[in-house]
């Protein structure tokens, strides 16, 4: 999917970075990064994870009618591209401490994996194909 440059600059509503607290070790053993129900916009109830991601493999393609996401790159980077059938907006993901929020009607492409790479996604739903949009003409045709 081409994204041309007056795209670019345009934001899709309710889509945000979200900073997740990060305690810092003070005698240098690393850092830990605390995720709770009540930060975010919804409750999860169910996580998983992408992983082993060739790295000229896309996952996504799809919108969702209900769920809400939070994806993490919790190692490596990624990139997202998210359209609203409006706006197209690309996002690279690199900091495991930064969450992308993801609300319902956005469609979502991941794409450029980098080796190692691992993208946790907290879900406010349990999976539901039919919580599904795979179709791109479906989606924005609504
Ligand atoms: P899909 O959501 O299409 O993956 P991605 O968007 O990352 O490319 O899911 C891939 C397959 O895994 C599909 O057959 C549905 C299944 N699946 C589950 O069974 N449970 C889940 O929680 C998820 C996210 C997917």
């Amino acid at each position: 999917m081409k994204l041309d440059n007056e795209m670019r600059d345009q934001q899709i509503k309710n889509v945000s970075i979200i900073e997740i607290p990060k305690i810092v070790d003070e005698r240098g053993r690393g850092n830990l990064a605390v995720i709770e129900n009540n930060t975010y916009p919804f409750n999860i109830k169910r996580v998983y994870y992408l992983f082993d991601v060739p790295s000229d493999a896309f996952r996504g393609g799809h919108s969702h009618k209900e769920v809400y996401e939070l994806l993490i790159a919790v190692s490596g980077s990624f990139e997202v591209l998210l359209d609203d059938g409006k706006i197209k907006q690309k996002i690279m993901l690199n900091k495991p401490n930064k969450g992308l929020l993801i609300p319902t009607g956005v469609w979502r492409e991941l794409d450029n994996f980098s080796s190692g790479a691992v993208c946790l996604v907290l879900a406010s739903e349990e999976y539901d194909e039919d919580d599904y949009i795979r179709d791109y003409n479906t989606f924005i045709s609504q």
